[in-house]
């Protein structure tokens, strides 16, 4: 098989990797890619939002599946227009895709299939969401509609912080056009944890759980980022809450979106928030989570590529799935100054030190090779991984690995995995 993969960040860089060891494959490519990328995968230079540039090179190389990474091209519609050229493609189509790009659409689906979330009214009129807010009481959580660059969430102590929030996001449009519209929820509380399968458009077969970092400092401090680390499995969703997601909010979600005539296809990304062993949805994403697919494609055993193209053609009912046992951490390296601004070019040294330790691999995020040097494109920038038999001994390996690397430009959290780490300490 010939297949495409879009973007260039650490999650494109594991499937391409996972994609590259099947047996299936004859050539892969992946646009735009990165200097990681390149070793598993011809880089095409097309914009992952190119969606024209896209769709003419999947056509002009007889592409047999193209696997879509990021939100943006999918938001865009580029999984319709490959499909409409007779293309296969792993990804939700833009009316599906919906559910990442309005909060409010998300919030009505779970209500129309019984999904567990927080409480929630949907506003166009400050007056209004001054008066719900009145009425529900702190603490509560205010959001844009819209996608708002992962910023547009605002957890508010007090009403007068609410109120605030909701001038600042219909009034003074601080987040533009995506606060037009708001949301405002009850506020959760809990530990969250992420949890995805892959849908065929009607049935969904369970990948893992995975627990992100989205703080950018140790001990969860400091502003919040795309994704600072992550660990799979995670001891919070344990089988039984597994189970409990498929039945009350994977399920329903996609009977419910195939009979409103907006079948969901490729993976979905189930955001929870647990509490005493009940789950609770967050959010919904229509891909896989960027950091957590480096610990995803680190813990698959059996062919990744024969299962996405089996949800892409509507066929899971054919799909057994294999993991590895251990646990799979990433540590993700930013250049400093990230989530803020940040020096771009600063050179990367030893990568290949890292990747010869067992159990280890970097994936890159923002990277370029110039001649033989590696150079840091990006905010975030590495996803360093490593597997162990316990969460220490996964931690353990992937911080060996971050040691090996020289890059005196970068940082990264010292304490990914520490809850887990606690509760194996404590030996529960
Ligand atoms: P979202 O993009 O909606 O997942 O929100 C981003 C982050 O805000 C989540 O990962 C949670 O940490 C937090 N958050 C969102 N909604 C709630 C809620 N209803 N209660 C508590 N925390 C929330
Ligand atoms: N790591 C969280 C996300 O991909 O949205």
């Amino acid at each position: 098989m010939k297949v495409l993969v879009i973007g260039s960040g650490g999650r494109e860089h594991a499937l391409c990797w996972a994609i590259a060891k099947s047996e299936k494959l004859s050539t892969l490519y992946c646009a735009p890619g990165n200097a990681g990328i390149k070793d598993v995968a011809e880089c095409v230079d097309i914009g992952a939002e190119d969606v024209d540039g896209l769709v003419a090179f999947a056509k002009d190389n007889a592409i047999d599946l193209v696997v879509v990474g990021p939100e943006a091209p999918l938001v865009l519609g580029v999984v319709d227009k490959l499909e409409a050229e007779g293309i296969k493609t792993f990804g939700p189509s833009a009316a599906a895709s919906v559910l990442e790009g309005s909060k409010g659409f998300m919030k009505d689906m779970c209500a129309k299939a019984g999904v567990p979330t927080a409480a929630y009214g949907r506003f166009t009129d400050a007056d209004q969401a001054k008066d719900f807010i009145r009425k529900h009481g702190a603490p509560i959580v205010v959001k844009t509609d819209g996608l708002a660059a992962g910023k547009g969430v605002i957890i508010c102590q007090n009403e007068e912080a609410a109120f605030r929030a909701v001038d600042d996001m219909m009034g003074d449009k601080i987040f533009g056009d995506a606060g037009s519209e708001i949301v405002i929820e009850e506020f959760l509380d809990g530990e969250e944890c992420s949890f995805f399968a892959l849908i065929d458009g009607e049935r969904a077969l369970p990948l893992a759980a995975a627990q992100d970092h989205k703080a950018a400092f140790d001990g969860d401090k400091g502003p919040n980022t795309g994704g600072m680390g992550a660990y799979s499995p995670t001891p919070i969703a344990t089988p039984d809450i597994c189970d409990k997601i498929m039945e009350t909010a994977i399920t329903p979600l996609i009977k419910t979106m195939a009979a409103e005539g907006c079948p969901y296809k490729g993976v979905l990304f189930c955001g929870l928030m647990v509490k005493e062993g009940i789950p609770t949805v967050l959010e919904y994403n229509i891909r896989f989570g960027d950091p957590e697919c480096q610990v995803l494609m680190m813990r698959w055993k059996s062919d990744v590529l024969e299962a996405l193209q089996a949800a892409a053609e509507g066929r899971l009912d054919d799909i057994t799935l294999d993991w590895h046992d251990e646990t799979a951490m990433v540590v993700v390296m930013a250049a400093k100054g990230y989530p803020g601004s940040y020096k771009k070019g600063t050179v990367i040294k030893n990568i290949d030190q890292a990747n010869a330790i067992e159990k280890a691999y970097v994936f890159h995020a923002g990277t370029k090779a110039d001649g033989n040097e590696i150079l840091a494109t990006g905010g975030r920038v590495l996803g360093v991984t490593g597997r162990g038999t316990s969460v220490i001994e996964a931690q353990t390996t992937t911080y060996q690995a971050v040691d090996a690397i020289d890059w005196s430009e970068g940082f990264c959290r010292r304490d990914i995995g520490w809850r887990a780490v606690e509760r194996e300490r404590l030996g529960s």
